[in-house]
């Protein structure tokens, strides 16, 4: 019998499709402090249920899920009806898998106690970010962080085990289900990238050990609140245009970060004095692309303070948001600092 080594051939009649999600995750299990393999089943239920919610966005002009499901939630703002599905995709992966005693989401009024008290963690979750974008055919997200819980397994969940400052993740990422859908995570050891195969029904890594540029020249703000907004912030979009730099909001805060990202760019969504926090929600918005940015490279604050240090007093607590490349985000910084002397 002849036996010969198997010799990888990298031709380009059989390209490699590359790493899977569920391969790279296993493989990067050892990386993480509490390597139980527990974490490494819970980003999978994630990355099953942004299958399927992928499924529902890219059927929603067919299926009568576009438009309004008639209610508002805890924020007084109007549910799509995909908001609500992609809540209930998510919460069932997560109820399902057992490594999780507890949700927040952004579209619920209360924290979810999912009956699981041996469960090691708690998950914040925005089902669907940019809804307002759904019936418009515009890329939208959904953004999840994880956290250890810190009261006793087995004992029944606490508000201590959900109010954690963003620092506390151990885990966070984010779904853009843009022209390609992308699911982009970190469990602190840098950030990495996985574009879908929609036809093989899995994430592969697309975008390894992802690195923010330290400076941009993309500026994203809702600037239709322009007379609202402090002196200090329209001085530093005033040298934005000075410098020729690009305007870019989508409204969809997953794209604008990830965009900015990629090439370089800041994301500002303001306090103003109807809303002195701004809009961004820190427990399923902020903290979450916070800690994505820091591990890219990049930074996130809340004009004065690392958003990551934020102490949540509340659920549904909001921040402003100054999000992006390091340098951008330090001359915001600098110019909001000059106006309040
Ligand atoms: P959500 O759809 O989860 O409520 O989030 C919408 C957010 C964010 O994605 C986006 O950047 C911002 O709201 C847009 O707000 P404006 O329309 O005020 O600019
Ligand atoms: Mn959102
Ligand atoms: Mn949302």
């Amino acid at each position: 019998m002849k036996i010969k080594p198997y010799i990888h051939n990298e031709s380009s009649l059989a390209y490699s499709v590359g790493e899977t999600l569920d391969r790279f995750i296993k493989k990067k299990q050892d990386d993480f402090t509490y390597a139980s393999g527990e974490l490494s089943q819970l980003l999978r239920d994630i990355a099953l249920a942004t299958k399927i919610v992928n499924r529902e966005t890219n059927r929603a002009g067919l299926a009568n899920i576009g438009g309004a499901f008639g209610q508002t939630n805890v924020q007084g703002e109007e549910q799509q009806k995909l908001d609500v599905i992609a809540n209930i995709r998510f919460t069932r992966a997560l109820t399902k898998g057992g490594e999780v005693c507890a949700v927040v989401s952004e579209e619920d009024d209360e924290v979810i106690d999912l009956q699981n008290s041996s469960g090691k963690y708690v998950v914040a979750i925005d089902p669907l970010d940019g809804s307002s974008n759904i019936d418009v055919n515009i890329s939208i997200g959904t953004i999840f962080s994880i956290y250890r819980r810190v009261t006793p397994i087995g004992s029944p969940i606490q508000l201590e085990d959900i109010m954690q400052p963003g620092n506390k993740q151990v885990a966070a990422g984010y779904v853009l289900y843009g022209s390609s859908t992308m699911l982009v995570y970190t469990t602190g050891c840098g950030v990495n990238g996985f574009t879908y195969e929609q036809s093989l029904g899995e994430f592969f890594l697309s975008h390894p050990d992802m690195k923010a540029p330290n400076d941009g020249k993309v500026f994203s703000i809702n600037e239709g609140g322009y007379n609202q907004f402090d002196q200090g912030l329209k001085n530093y979009l005033k040298v934005c245009k000075e410098r020729e730099y690009s305007a870019r909001y989508i409204g969809s805060l997953v794209a604008d970060f990830h965009r900015n990202l990629l090439k370089g760019g800041i994301y500002i969504y303001p306090s103003n004095p109807k809303n002195p926090n701004g809009k961004l929600r820190l427990l399923y918005e902020a903290n979450a692309l916070a800690f994505i940015a820091e591990q890219a490279g990049a930074s996130a604050t809340d004009g004065e303070n690392r958003i990551l240090d934020i102490q949540p007093t509340s659920l549904h607590q909001r921040t402003p948001l100054f999000i992006g490349s390091s340098v951008m985000v330090k001359e915001a910084m600098s110019y909001l600092a000059k106006e309040k002397v």
